[in-house]
C-alpha cells in the first residue's frame, strides 16, 4: 500500500515547564494539554488561575500550535516565571462573573474554549457558565476541573438544565479523588451543539 504523509513521526509533546504548578492530576493535566491543542481556540479564557499550572499548561498547547491569545482571570495571581513575559498570555487581576466581559473584550473577539476552575460554589459555577456563554463563539468549548465535586456538579446541571444549546461532553478523567472527605477532580466538557466540523 503506498504510504501516507502522517504525523506519526512528529515529536512527542511532553508537559511544559510550570504545570506542576497545577491543582490537578497528571492524567488532567494530560488531557487538558490535549484537547486545547486539539480544539485550537483562537481566543482562550480562564476562570482561576492560582498559581498558573493550568495557564502554563493552556498558553503551551497554543504556543505549539502557533496560534492564539489566552486571558486568565483570578483576583490574587501568583504568576509563575514561565508566564511573566509569555506571548500568548495576559492576565486579569479580577472576579467572575463580573470580569469574564472584560477579558473578552481585551481577546478581542468570542471566545472559543474557557476553563473554569474558580470558586467551587455552585451558584458561582451556574453565574460563571452564563457570562461565559454570553461571549462564547457559536463553536466554543466549557471545561469544568472539578466536576466530581458536588456543587460544581450542580452548578453545571442547573447550567445546562436552562441552556439547551449546549451538549454534554461528560466527565472524561474517570477517577476525581477525595480530599478531606471531599470528592474533586474530573474535567467536564460542554460544547454548544451547533458545531459543525
Ligand atoms: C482551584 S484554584 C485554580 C487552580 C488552577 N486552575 C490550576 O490548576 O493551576 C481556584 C482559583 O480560583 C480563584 N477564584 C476564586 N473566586 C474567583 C472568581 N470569582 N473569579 C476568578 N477566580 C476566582 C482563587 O483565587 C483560586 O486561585
Amino acid at each position: 500500500m503506498k504510504s501516507q504523509n502522517l504525523q506519526y513521526s512528529e515529536p512527542i509533546h511532553s508537559l511544559p515547564p510550570g504545570h506542576e504548578r497545577a491543582m490537578m492530576s497528571l492524567d488532567e493535566r494530560l488531557l487538558l494539554y490535549a484537547l486545547v491543542y486539539a480544539f485550537q481556540p483562537q481566543r482562550a479564557l480562564e476562570i482561576g488561575f492560582a498559581k498558573g499550572g493550568s495557564a502554563c499548561i493552556i498558553a503551551a498547547a497554543m504556543h505549539s500550535r502557533g496560534l492564539g491569545q489566552f486571558v486568565s482571570i483570578d483576583p490574587a495571581p501568583d504568576i509563575p516565571p514561565e508566564l511573566a513575559r509569555h506571548p500568548r498570555f495576559h492576565c486579569m487581576c479580577g472576579k467572575s462573573p463580573e470580569a469574564v466581559p472584560l477579558a473578552a473584550k481585551a481577546l478581542g473577539g468570542t471566545v472559543d474554549f474557557c476553563f473554569i476552575d474558580g470558586n467551587h460554589n455552585e451558584d458561582q459555577v451556574y453565574a460563571d457558565s452564563v457570562a461565559v456563554t454570553a461571549c462564547l463563539s457559536s463553536v466554543g468549548y466549557i471545561l469544568y476541573h472539578d466536576s466530581y465535586y458536588p456543587p460544581v456538579a450542580r452548578g453545571i446541571a442547573r447550567f445546562l438544565k436552562e441552556y439547551s444549546d449546549f451538549s454534554d461532553g461528560g466527565t472524561l478523567a474517570r477517577f476525581g479523588g477525595h480530599t478531606n472527605g471531599e470528592h474533586y477532580g474530573g474535567l467536564r466538557l460542554l460544547g454548544r451543539v451547533n458545531m459543525v466540523p
